[in-house]
């Protein structure tokens, strides 16, 4: 945010930063004036307008004083206002001219999304009662003297919410858009359709509501969800009648977005599929459920390519879906087909024949240009994810960059296709946003808020006409391990803020402790709308490293510099006068370290508990053919999460590692930690064998151990340690080799698919 002249200085209390902020409005306007004095809603307040689109926009605003402030400014097309709405062609759009006096607020705008933006920056200046429900009598209605100038960085500013893995009811749907409106986001992306459940009524084939939104409900997480069993009643689900969409639609409208549907083809559709078998491939030879969580090979089954049935399914669903939402896009899906049964089917062979296809990639090529071009025929932009560069594109289709860092939807610029950017890796919200101990279970990797405050979608490597072709970002809110609005809530907030930020602000003019102090400032504001939010931004990071001398280097960080870390190293809980962490310091025997986060003397972050235990190879440099070696000595072991990092995997190979003791040294026990997370295909090795040296050259084996194939691929999530007793030998060198246990059988979650062998800890006694 650019000050122009005097600021709000805000004194943040903590011993270590103060700094000043601006405005407590995100995202950040381009440029603010501050002056003095405030302007004072009241009873007497006026809001006059040019036309009826600027009039629905002022009463919304308005009508919100209703409930919290007993009084609603009276809101009219002319000039009777101390409140006025101005057009102005010159500006950009969806960009505003704020300027705040102590009598008068006056507004311009090219059009009534500038006008509606203007509105939300008032509105985030008002009390967060604002956005409540309960009258008010002692707040102050008013917002500061100001004039600023705004517009977006991007027209595509997205928010995705996954309705087929946890369907959310209309209301909470609702909150969501309102607050995704309030940070300036103007499109909604609703993934409806997904192997979990079908999510929008289709008046043509009532089964789609009657089986394909409804599963079995499971108490695991997502991937160990066993799939409906025989004789089961499905029991968990449900859908948005035509009417709730409509109304859903017209909720989003009045704030200014767009709600983009998504109909998943051809994979993704075990929910459609179980209710109209007959649109998947006659070489599925199994009953086909709506999943309730990873499905396995389940997942395998898909629309027949083969089939024209499958595209006049697909286009009266469409045509249902295009009356029902005004958007001038239609997301086809396209992602993650695995065209198992269609190597094996007669009519997709048939289908590949008569269209002269050389592969399967190039019949799902064929399957989604089809479908392209029905969309194209009723005068709709298709879209699609990223797999769709893997052929010929789609003519004129827009592609979401998601895998990894989304760079293939570059591949896509190159043919002059637009696209937008949600990477997995930056804005797949489904993912940890903070250390692992203190998280809901989850998926992979952590992506903090500073990860997504600090993502640049346009990369110094692109070639320049990629920039133009960006059209925004997305931030994807996928809902696999969410059982609630709560839970989503949890994982969207306060990621989202930062998102609706990197979309809206100009590169170069982010500031990511200025950014914290306007998040702390909403965050009530979040509170007083019944938001679960997250305050993963207050808790500790670790690294544990061994280091030359036997000890080993205990590293702590926390994402907001404004707290300050204390910490214990005699097992009492830390308190705000513990021992300040300042750097990193060294542990040479078995030490409990507490540390939590402090801010104004207040603790409020968890408290992170580092059970440092030595052993004789604690310290001891272990080398392997993985990159992250140390983390097999570092004399912490890991939790049930193996993506919390403190595991050493290896993946479809056998394996070794060697650990330098330093010195001769007799040993009489080795313990290997071991985890089995059998939804996830990691499993115990098959056979273990363990070796000692004095030259690191010839080996003495001295001990091995095998598992039984039952043993190996047991069905659940634990730690399982592998023990060695009664050694009595002794080497400078250690050397553990194992064998991976290969693919995972029939039956299995992850069946004939490789295997992950994880270690978190080598323990020598
Ligand atoms: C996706 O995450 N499969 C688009
Ligand atoms: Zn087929």
């Amino acid at each position: 945010m650019k000050r122009l002249f005097a600021t709000t200085f805000v004194a943040i209390c903590c011993s270590l930063f103060t700094w000043a902020a601006t405005l407590p409005v995100i995202p950040a306007p381009v440029s603010v004036t501050e002056g003095e004095g405030y302007f004072t809603f009241d009873s007497d307040t006026k809001i006059a307008v040019e036309n009826v689109q600027q009039l629905e926009v002022a009463q919304l605003f308005a009508s919100h004083f209703g409930k919290a402030a007993g009084f609603i400014p009276a809101t009219s097309i002319g000039n009777n206002g101390n409140i006025m709405f101005t057009t102005d062609a010159s500006l950009p759009a969806e960009g505003y001219k704020l300027d705040v006096t102590p009598s008068a607020i006056n507004i311009k705008a090219a059009d009534t999304p500038g006008f509606f933006y203007a509105l939300q920056t008032l509105r985030q200046l008002l009390p967060a009662a604002f956005d409540g429900c309960e009258l008010q009598q002692d707040a102050k209605w008013q917002v500061p003297v100001m004039q600023i100038e705004d517009s977006p960085r991007f027209g595509y500013r997205s928010l995705m919410v996954d309705v087929a893995r946890n369907f959310l009811p209309k209301s909470e749907l609702l909150k969501l858009i309102d607050i995704a409106a309030m940070l300036k986001i103007n499109k909604l992306h609703l993934h409806l359709v997904d192997d979990t459940g079908w999510r929008i009524e289709i008046k043509r084939y009532p089964k789609l509501m009657q089986v394909g939104a409804w599963r079995m409900h499971r108490d695991e997480v997502f991937p160990a969800r066993p799939n409906q069993r025989p004789g089961e009643v499905p029991n968990e689900g449900g859908y948005y009648t035509q009417d709730d969409i409509r109304d859903i639609v017209a909720f989003a409208a009045e704030r200014q977005i767009e709600v983009i549907p998504e109909i998943e083809m051809p994979a993704h559709t075990s929910s459609s599929l179980a209710a109209y078998p007959e649109l998947a491939c006659p070489s599925v030879d199994a009953p086909i459920t709506v999943l309730p969580g990873g499905g396995g090979i389940n997942t395998q089954y898909i629309y027949c390519a083969g089939n024209d049935s499958v595209f006049t399914f697909l286009e009266n669903v469409l045509d249902e879906v295009m009356q029902l939402f005004p958007s001038q896009y239609i997301h086809l899906g396209g992602d993650e087909a695995v065209k198992t049964y269609w190597g094996r089917c007669p009519l997709c062979k048939a289908r590949m024949e008569t269209e002269n296809l050389d592969n399967l990639e190039d019949l799902q090529g064929y399957f989604m240009q089809r479908m392209s071009d029905y969309v194209r025929s009723k005068g709709k932009i298709p879209m699609g994810w990223d797999e769709l560069t893997n052929h010929k594109l789609p003519d004129d289709i827009i592609i979401y960059g998601w895998r990894g860092f989304g760079e293939a939807a570059t591949k896509a610029a190159d043919q002059g296709h637009k696209f937008i950017m949600t990477p997995a890796r930056v804005l797949y919200f489904i993912r940890y946003q903070g250390p692992q101990w203190f998280e809901p279970y989850t998926y992979f990797g952590n992506i903090t808020l500073k990860d997504v405050y600090e993502y640049e979608p346009i990369q110094p490597k692109w070639k320049p006409e990629y920039a133009n072709l960006l059209m925004g970002i997305q931030a994807s809110m996928w809902t696999e391990f969410c059982r609630s609005a709560a839970d989503v809530h949890h994982q969207l907030f306060p990621r989202l803020l930062a998102a609706a930020e990197v979309a809206w602000c100009q590169q170069g003019n982010k500031d990511w402790q200025d950014f914290l102090i306007r998040t702390d400032a909403q965050l009530p504001r979040l509170q007083t709308m019944g938001i679960n939010y997250a305050r993963s931004m207050y808790n500790i990071d670790h690294k544990l490293t061994p280091n030359v001398k036997g000890k080993t280097t205990v590293e702590m960080s926390c994402i907001r510099p404004d707290v300050e870390i204390r910490y214990t190293t005699d097992g009492t809980q830390p308190s705000s006068t513990s021992k300040l962490y300042n750097k990193p310091f060294d542990v040479k025997k078995t030490t409990v370290v507490k540390a939590t986060t402090f801010q104004g003397g207040e603790q409020v972050g968890e408290v992170l508990t580092l059970n440092v235990n030595f052993n004789k190879a604690t310290g001891r440099k272990a080398t392997s053919d993985v990159a992250n070696d140390y983390v097999l000595t570092n004399g912490l072991r890991g939790s049930d999460r193996h993506s919390d990092f403190e595991w050493a995997g290896w993946y479809a190979k056998d394996g070794s590692f060697v650990i330098d003791l330093g010195k001769r040294t007799s040993i009489k026990r080795i313990v290997l930690g071991c985890i089995n997370n059998s939804s996830m295909g990691v499993h115990i090795p098959a056979e273990i064998a363990i070796s000692v040296s004095n030259d690191n050259k010839s080996f003495k084996q001295v001990a091995a151990k095998s598992y039984t194939h039952d043993e190996v691929f047991r069905t659940r999530t634990a730690i399982e340690d592998t023990e060695f007793d009664n050694l009595a030998t002794s080497g400078r060198y250690v050397k553990v080799e194992f064998t991976n246990p290969g693919k995972c059988p029939k039956g299995d979650f992850k069946e004939g698919q490789d295997t992950w062998v994880y270690f978190d800890e080598i323990i020598v006694e």
